[in-house]
């Protein structure tokens, strides 16, 4: 492609994003297709030969692609959680790749670490922590997780890893987190090698939220049979339904017997640039590590998740290595992001954060927050006040858990109705959302909080929730 090439469409893609934005209304928002048909409609192998993109790609886009997107930025995009990507980070992306950089040490890109530097503390500000933390942008929270894993097994074992590692450890160590952890806490205690037998999932109370006491008695029982409590991963916001375990009293017991805490607040942590909802994690100050994911509802475009940690000396010792072909006469005087994680290239993530941030400002990003919040009390306040409507969860957030009972449904055909439900719903195309399980029995989760969602989105969903409730 030529520079004039490259020229010409990228002004045309950039317009057609900006009409795909515009109309996005127009599209089904979950994809219609079967699965395997984008598959077989594109080509078995790679051209030979150069294709004119200029004269085909928009409309293969168009053609191709398009109908095997499910439309997160849509407004009635309702599933998982919110997946925002706004104009400046997309933007950000684009001049991110255009420079084609490949941050594998600073003298690699001074400026990539630089603006990572100062853009994420800027964002340790907007979360009301203490200069006390510092943060590095990884590309997942599974990733962040797995890193606050690894470190916590380095510092309980005082870095076996520079003897015999976790295999010649005399006691075996154990991870504690609740019923309702994201998956990824799961798999980075088993990729980090606790091994599935010093996994305790603790119960949780009447809200789903991690149970304190039961978590101190796990504890102690594994003192008593000779296992070493290593780590705690608490969340701020679970996936199911948002619940809030109580961070400052699992704080507590965590100093108390020395373990790692971990604060996976992957979707929650945006709602911290609120002050008012910050006692929703009320103790994350005295934590070891925190996650949080501003490529979710803060809305730069994935990727760019945030960790942060106290003790930014130990990270660094866990994670580096100093092989002589990247050493360089700045070594000691700057920092080097590959002994922050586990790539040793990286992205330049900063520039999404920053041009966010830049182009939206902090009260206008508290402001759409807080309007999505009041978004999902209404929502709320529709379910309590309707016969045969049941939420299941408290709404810290902007996630409203409901299920739709009809007198004399129950067990397995409460469960096919509720599925049932919801697919008319998502095969309606006027909007997306996910059921999920819950105490064993299915249930329809509304997650409010795309960058378009107004009020009047919502008032249409709550219509036709209870239309295809009906039938
Ligand atoms: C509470 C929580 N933790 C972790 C994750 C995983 O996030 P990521 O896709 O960035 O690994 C999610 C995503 O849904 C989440 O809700």
């Amino acid at each position: 492609m030529t520079p004039e090439e490259f020229r010409r469409l990228g002004h045309r893609l950039i317009d057609w994003i900006a009409d795909y934005r515009e109309g996005i209304e127009q599209h089904p928002v979950l994809s219609q297709v079967a699965p395997g048909s984008i598959r077989a409609s594109l080509p078995a192998s790679a051209p030979e030969l150069p294709e004119d993109l200029d004269a085909h790609l928009i409309a293969d886009v168009e053609r191709l692609l398009m109908p095997g997107l499910t439309h997160w930025q849509h407004p009635n995009f309702h599933a998982y959680f919110p997946g925002n990507a706004s104009y400046a980070s997309v933007l950000a992306d684009l001049l991110s790749t255009g420079l084609g950089q490949t941050g594998i040490t600073w003298q690699a890109s001074p400026v990539l670490t630089e603006l990572e530097e100062t853009t994420c503390d800027w964002m340790r500000q907007l979360l009301g922590l203490s200069p006390a933390w510092q943060g590095v942008i990884h590309d997942t929270a599974s990733t962040a997780t797995l890193t606050a894993l690894l470190c916590a097994r380095e510092r309980t074992t005082n870095h076996s890893q520079t003897r015999g590692g976790l295999q010649a450890e005399s006691a075996p160590l154990v991870v504690y987190t609740s019923r309702e952890a994201h998956s990824s806490v799961e798999k980075a205690a088993l990729l980090a090698g606790f091994g599935r037998e010093q996994l305790r999932f603790i119960a949780t109370d009447d809200e789903f939220a991690l149970r304190a006491d039961a978590l101190e008695q796990a504890i102690r029982e594994d003192v008593v049979a000779g296992r070493l409590p290593c780590a705690i991963v608490a969340t701020t916001g679970t996936t199911a339904t948002t619940a809030i375990d109580p961070i400052a009293a699992i704080a507590r017991i965590a100093q108390a017997h020395g373990l790692w805490l971990h604060v996976d607040a992957a979707m929650a942590g945006s709602a911290m640039i609120c002050p008012e909802k910050r006692g929703l994690w009320e103790g994350a100050q005295a934590a070891d590590s925190i996650v949080m994911n501003p490529h979710k509802w803060l809305g730069v475009a994935f990727d760019c998740s945030l960790y942060l940690v106290r003790d930014a000396e130990h990270l660094v010792r866990v994670m580096s290595t100093n092989p002589s072909y990247l050493q360089s006469g700045a070594d000691g005087n700057v920092r080097s992001l590959r002994d922050w994680g586990l790539p040793l290239g990286r992205r330049f993530r900063a520039l999404k954060l920053w041009m966010h941030l830049r182009a939206e400002g902090a009260q206008a990003l508290r402001t759409r927050l807080r309007r999505d919040m009041a978004n999902a009390q209404w929502l709320a306040a529709q379910v309590d006040a309707s016969p045969q409507w049941v939420r299941l969860a408290p709404v810290p957030l902007q996630t409203v858990c409901v299920r739709h009972e009809p007198v004399g449904l129950t067990g397995a055909a409460l469960d096919a109705h509720t599925l049932a439900w919801a697919q008319r719903v998502n095969a309606s195309g006027r909007a997306f959302v996910t059921p999920s399980l819950l105490a064993g029995r299915w249930m329809v989760r509304v997650s409010i909080g795309a960058e378009r969602t107004e009020r009047h989105h919502v008032e249409a969903l709550w219509a036709l929730l209870q239309e295809r409730a009906r039938g």
